[in-house]
């Protein structure tokens, strides 16, 4: 039930302190700053055999994986890659013997990922599922995986499934990267950046209201631009989905490196770019993109840390978020972001939990 929130969608992105909690449960040992997965039905000699990852889903699910591969690899310095599930399947992709394949759905019954799982699986492939509804298609057929316990999401558009399914990867490149190089206190301070996730995130949540006016302010718009890099360029294309999605408005997620490749010609006063702009080591790089749509005459909405006063002297409006340990940030720069999707849509009287068009499962290809 939806209690005091007045949409399914605002109340699962409230919930998702407490989901995020349910995906760690029991699966974080400290005494030996790893990872327990135990429903990967892989023994250690073969989670040390593994070269590459690849992960196919669909819509958000999909950038959950692009981010779960950009962690895997930067954590775990194994190659990995995430790919469309409808694109995989007729691309007849070369299966390799030391590949693990990963298929990401909330539903667990999207039919391109399905398939392509099938595929993979008539192949020869390893495919581990991580989803959220138990005993659905895809674990059922997978040969094991990671249930992210987000509880239902009856909101068509996702968000808790989105953290939940991004904890999952951080937990598996956690324990991948235990296995070859990261030593034990720099494990360990993965595993506390990634506990004190729910806490930030509340903070975080307690902008809504700040959300909403910022909602209110642009709701005139008819086209915005979702700029993020390295790991939050995923999540500035979720951004914009969801964007699209709830309210109808049109919206693009780029690489903030690469406007300078086309996109830039998009703006003008009435084209405003939300900017993701983490204290990380790509911060710089960013902060120049935006100068360049500063002086192109563009509005920039930007997300950045606490007293970040570069970013204040440029960005036409600001919201803030805590400074974390750099791999954090997707977490809490995606639920600003989903808030900004619901209140635009509400400021718009769209129907926020039923978008038209869409279904919360997509069971045809
Ligand atoms: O159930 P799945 O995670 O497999 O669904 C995949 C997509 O259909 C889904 O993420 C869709 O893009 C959502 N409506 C996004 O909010």
């Amino acid at each position: 039930e939806k209690g005091p929130y007045q949409h399914y969608m605002l109340k699962e992105i409230f919930e998702q302190p407490e989901s995020i909690k349910r995906a760690m449960q029991g699966r974080i040992d400290e005494e030996y700053a790893t990872a327990h997965l135990g429903g990967l039905n892989m023994t250690s000699r073969e989670l040390l055999e593994v070269e590459q990852v690849v992960i196919i889903g669909a819509g958000t699910s999909y950038y959950a994986g692009m981010l779960g591969a950009y962690v895997i690899e930067q954590l775990a310095r194994i190659p990995a890659v995430a790919e469309l599930s409808s694109e995989i399947r007729y691309r007849n992709p070369v299966v390799r013997k030391n590949t693990l394949y990963f298929a990401v759905s909330q539903s667990g019954e999207t039919a391109d990922t399905l398939y392509a799982l099938r595929e993979l699986k008539r192949k020869g492939a390893r495919v581990l599922g991580i989803c959220n509804v138990v005993g659905s298609s895809i674990p059922r057929e997978s040969d094991g995986g990671v249930y992210i316990h987000s509880g239902p999401e009856i909101a068509v558009a996702s968000t808790k499934a989105f953290t939940s399914q991004v904890t999952a990867f951080y937990l598996f490149a956690l324990l991948m990267a235990r296995m070859r190089h990261l030593s034990y206190e720099e494990g360990l301070l993965f595993i506390r950046a990634l506990r004190e996730v729910p806490e930030r995130l509340r903070e975080v949540l307690e902008k809504a209201p700040e959300i909403k006016a910022l909602a209110r302010k642009y709701a005139w718009v008819k086209n915005f631009l979702f700029l993020g890099r390295g790991l939050n360029y995923p999540v500035a294309l979720e951004g914009a989905l969801k964007l699209k999605e709830v309210s109808y408005i049109h919206a693009e997620g780029y690489s903030a490196a690469e406007i300078k490749h086309g996109p830039i010609a998009l703006i003008n006063p009435e084209t405003p770019s939300v900017f993701l702009v983490p204290h990380d080591e790509l911060r710089e790089k960013v902060l120049s993109n935006m100068k360049e749509v500063k002086s192109r005459g563009g509005k920039v909405v930007a997300l950045c840390t606490e007293g970040d006063p570069d970013v204040r002297e440029i960005a036409d409006d600001v919201i803030e978020i805590p400074a974390v340990y750099r791999y954090m940030y997707p977490y809490l720069m995606v639920v600003p972001l989903q808030l900004f999707a619901y209140y635009m849509a509400l400021e718009l009287g769209r129907d926020v939990d039923q978008p038209r068009n869409l279904a919360k499962s997509v069971t045809v290809e």
